[in-house]
């Protein structure tokens, strides 16, 4: 039906600014949408997929926040719709997922971004049950619930990609005691990667360790920059082989769990 009314719209440039007007997005464009996009690497995802001519749903769980980083990237010519989107929260996924598809009849990029890192220095044998449970909410099963929201958009597109954006720390190659919860919910989140991947033949699902990054997760003193983070979420995102599905990668290479 939205197909239908998209070819319609489509031939007269009349009807299409029309169609604009009330904030449709067209299948010709590529459509992304960056979880915990307000800042840190999220934010620069979203500013580089903009700048690739991707329309960027730029989702954050706060309002002020996410819609303030939105206008930034609108001002510098990036075509950027802000969502509200909290991924610890069933109740925020459902109708982040409804608003988004009510503007568009496909996804082609998911990027699960957001996370928490609490409890650095916290010992495995001191963990509370608090922490692994906000920590697993936040890192684990928000983006495997996102990913169960907008599949059915992203089914739509012809180079369905999701890119869970994961860390070293959680690689059970690499793992010692730092951050228990944080790694730990990693880890899983590797396992969701490994699952979707496997579910869904024709999407290309990957985690990614974006390296250490300046950022307020990743501190003033880490080596690299938030464009040096990006560039394998983008790498991803848009040029990596369709078939290079189901794996985990760190700077363009796949990399041991
Ligand atoms: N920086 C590093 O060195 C590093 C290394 C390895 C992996 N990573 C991974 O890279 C990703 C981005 O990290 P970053 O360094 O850019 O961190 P950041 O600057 O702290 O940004 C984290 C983002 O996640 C959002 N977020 C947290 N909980 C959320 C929730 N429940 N719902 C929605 N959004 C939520 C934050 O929103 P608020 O602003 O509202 O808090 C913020 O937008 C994360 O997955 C992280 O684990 C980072």
């Amino acid at each position: 039906m939205r197909r239908e009314h998209n070819n319609l719209i489509r031939k007269t440039n009349g009807f299409l600014d029309f169609a604009k007007s009330f904030g449709y997005v067209f299948d010709m464009t590529k459509i992304a949408l960056v979880t915990g996009a307000n800042k840190g690497i999220g934010l620069e995802v979203a500013r580089q997929l903009a700048a690739k001519s991707f329309h960027v749903f730029l989702a954050a769980r706060n309002r002020e926040l996410g819609n303030r980083a939105a206008e930034e990237l609108a001002k510098n010519g990036a075509t950027v719709s802000f969502v509200e989107l909290d991924v610890s929260k069933p109740e925020s996924i459902r109708p982040a997922a409804g608003e988004v598809a009510a503007q568009t009849d496909h996804l082609d990029v998911l990027v699960n971004n957001a996370a928490t890192l609490e409890g650095e220095h916290t010992s495995i044998l001191h963990v509370s049950s608090d922490l692994m449970q906000q920590t697993l909410l936040t890192n684990t099963i928000g983006p495997l619930l996102v990913a169960q929201a907008f599949h059915p958009l992203l089914m739509k597109s012809k180079d369905g990609r999701i890119i869970n954006v994961s860390s070293g720390a959680g690689s059970l190659s690499e793992m010692g005691t730092y951050a228990p919860a944080y790694s730990i919910s990693k880890t899983a989140l590797n396992a969701v990667t490994v699952q979707l991947a496997a579910q869904l033949k024709n999407l290309a699902v990957n985690s990614v360790c974006p390296g250490w990054v300046r950022t307020d997760m990743g501190g003033p003193g880490a080596p690299l920059s938030v464009q040096q983070g990006a560039d394998t979420i983008i790498w991803l995102a848009t040029e990596a082989p369709k078939n290079l599905t189901g794996k985990f990668l760190r700077d363009r290479k796949v990399i041991a769990w």
